[in-house]
């Protein structure tokens, strides 16, 4: 712990086919509600993914900034740290490792020496230096007075470094952070911003390139906290003679649900009577409130071993809420609409960017928006996407699906995207977050907060929004009657209990796991909509078991992947329905035979009733008959319990695994 003392500072600052409109009359590109963060299309971003939390108010700000970052550990745990302004000093205590490090650190130290009632934490995710003490957040400048905890990446940082060096600053660590310390410090203490903190930090922002969330305090302001956000996330939480800044509301989501969500290159000053926003050029700005609709037990493991665990029971509410209010007078409609219906009568093209788990939802979605709206659908890695020139234009319609609405791929593909004039709509679980800003529609799943570091409800509910917006442009389009519409939401809906039901098959998956947890590797097998389940199933269990896993289109076996069988290899595989896709089930029973034939120990995931694979499967996993489209709703469930039962026999940590964050906001 370090505590340091005063010193003297300057003092203080969503029938029939309508017609195509012809190319050339399409409108212009204002599309209202682009709003404040227009300016930021086209920039490259690369950002760390850290969570940060600050606080002034009546509380002790130790009690509730570990308990903020408690609830953000999920975006990044390679190290965590406090500055408490105790009096007129400040008090930082730092760790690398686990948040519970620094809690222990905190308590040899002794709470006591952390009194005081405004504060910030950090939770880091590596990107500019080792997880070790000296780089963890909060970084201070020489004299310990200013201290900052940062989210992002400061892409001028060498040359910033550099600029310090020259002038005779020593640093102490390998971060981009530390610059700012040192250049908000020097801002505050000389020139035209002596003294004021506000006013040094919109200094300094303004130098700055990159994507940051920055959280300050100065040992003389023991009354304030400044933050500053530019393509990363920052809200602020409004209570009763409290005020919170943080990466999420999960921060402070106990205390209030009163919200502000920051624009682009903003900065806000937080006391205990509030807040006060303005842009770095120190005008006022407006900053948008709303009210958070979930709440702390929404966030919390809810006598779970795992959040991961709760999340998958979560399942099917999930989904209900994600469909709900999405079919009113017998029409489909998205949340957040900046596109005509026109605009979506005219697309002639749908992209899906996306990554991982959201990718795979795009890769299922595929079958349906292709078969409903006969459009050309292509699912696309967002990391892929925009370094191989994809042909676009002002028809093309991108459907980017994150999660966290963060991921810096699928953000600059949707930049890409939009540049190329292309419209884009987001399908996104958080409210606010970037990616749905710079959208021109949205389409918002409700899966409730995801902790848990591997997709689960999230999926499903992406799942299901994808199916929204394929219906969607099926109304718009004319591709199927009001009726057909409706019938399709109608199965869509029902999936709740289809999937409740699949639940039930949880204890019997989780013993296989337990059987299955020595296994060197698993192989997944899916054809037609089962394929991406296979991917979504092996993804699952090598980013949970760090186990090999791979996922392949059944058909594909036979070209190269079936050397791979060996005696007792476990393979899975995602059956199709033996009525809905008769032909289909016929070759995948075959493919089956061929690998048990080759000594493969099958983990059959079939239908129930299913009685033509049953000789075949050494484990038969049955889930609900549904309509074939929406089979992945169900197939995908026992998956889930399946790697994370065979993670947890292994001893490991189901809900934070190895090397990775929630939200992957580098590049
Ligand atoms: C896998 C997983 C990741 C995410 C991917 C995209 O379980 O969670 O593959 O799906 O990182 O994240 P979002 O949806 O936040 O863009």
């Amino acid at each position: 712990m370090t505590t340091f003392r005063p010193r003297n500072a300057p003092a203080g600052d969503r029938a029939t086919r309508p017609a195509k409109r012809p190319r050339g009359a399409f409108r212009g590109l204002t599309v209202p509600g682009r709003g404040q963060d227009a300016g930021s299309v086209g920039v490259v971003t690369l950002k760390g993914v850290c969570g940060i939390v600050g606080y002034v108010g009546h509380r002790q700000a130790l009690d509730v900034v570990l308990g903020g970052l408690h609830r953000m550990e999920y975006r990044g745990y390679d190290s965590a740290g406090v500055a408490v302004l105790t009096g007129d000093a400040l008090t930082v205590e730092r760790r690398a490792g686990r948040l519970a490090n620094l809690e222990a650190a905190v308590d040899t130290a002794g709470r006591e020496a952390f009194a005081g009632t405004a504060g910030m934490g950090h939770t880091r995710w590596a990107t500019h230096g080792p997880p070790v003490d000296r780089n963890s957040h909060p970084h201070r400048d020489g004299t310990g007075r200013v201290a900052v905890v940062h989210n992002g990446i400061i892409e001028n940082f060498a040359a910033l470094r550099a600029e310090l060096e020259a002038s005779g600053v020593e640093l102490s660590s390998d971060t981009d952070t530390e610059t700012t310390a040192h250049l908000i410090a020097r801002a505050y203490a000389e020139g035209d911003t002596a003294g004021d903190l506000p006013a040094s930090v919109r200094a300094v922002c303004r130098r700055l390139e990159g994507a940051f969330t920055l959280v300050v305090t100065h040992a003389d302001q023991p009354d304030h906290v400044v933050a500053a956000r530019r393509s990363s996330p920052l809200v602020v939480g409004v209570g009763e003679g409290e005020t919170f800044v943080a990466s999420d509301v999960a921060a402070f989501i106990e205390h209030t649900r009163q919200a502000v969500e920051l624009g682009q290159d903003q900065l806000v000053v937080i006391t205990r009577d509030g807040y006060e926003v303005t842009d770095f050029a120190g005008e006022p700005a407006d900053a948008k409130p709303f009210s958070v609709d979930w709440d702390l037990s929404a966030a919390e493991k809810g006598g779970h071993e795992y959040f991961m665990l709760k999340e998958i029971e979560e399942q099917p509410d999930a989904l209900a809420n994600t469909l709900r209010g999405h079919f009113s007078s017998g029409r489909v409609v998205l949340d957040e609409q900046r596109m005509s219906d026109q605009d979506l009568r005219d697309v002639d093209k749908v992209f899906v960017v996306a990554c991982g788990s959201a990718y795979h939802s795009g890769l299922v979605a595929k079958y349906a928006i292709e078969h409903w709206c006969r459009l050309p659908v292509e699912v696309e890695l967002a990391s892929e996407f925009r370094y191989r020139d994809p042909v676009l234009d002002r028809d093309t319609l991108v459907v980017a699906v994150s999660q966290s609405g963060e991921t810096a791929d699928t953000l600059e593909a949707v930049r890409h995207a939009r540049e190329q004039k292309a419209r884009v709509l987001a399908v996104c679980n958080t409210n606010g977050a970037q990616i749905p800003r710079e959208s021109d529609a949205v389409l918002y799943t409700h899966a409730g907060p995801e902790i848990g570091v591997a997709s689960t409800k999230a999926f499903l509910a992406q799942v299901a929004a994808n199916y929204l917006v394929g219906l969607a442009l099926a109304q718009a389009r004319g591709t199927k009657y009001p009726d057909e519409v409706a019938r399709e939401f109608g199965e869509l809906e029902a999936m709740s209990s289809a999937v409740a039901k699949t639940l039930g098959t949880l204890e019997q998956v989780r013993a296989l796991g337990k059987r299955m947890a020595d296994s060197k590797a698993v192989l997944f097998l899916g054809r037609h909509v089962g394929f991406p389940v296979a991917l979504e199933g092996a993804l699952k269990l090598k980013e949970l078991a760090y186990m090999h896993a791979e996922g392949f289109a059944a058909g594909e076996l036979k070209h190269g992947p079936i050397a791979l069988i060996e005696d007792d290899l476990p393979v899975v595989v995602v059956m199709p329905s033996p009525k809905g896709r008769a032909v289909l089930h016929s070759k995948l029973v075959s493919n089956i035979s061929e690998i048990q034939a080759r000594g493969a120990r099958t983990i059959v995931i079939a239908e129930e009733g299913d009685d033509r694979v049953r000789p075949f499967a050494d484990e038969l996993v049955e889930v609900p008959a549904v309509p074939t489209l929406l089979q992945p709703l169900v197939s995908t469930v026992p998956l889930q319990v399946l790697a994370a039962e065979i993670a947890r026999s292994r001893g490991y940590d189901v809900d934070k695994p190895r090397n990775l964050a929630k939200s992957v906001t580098v590049e």
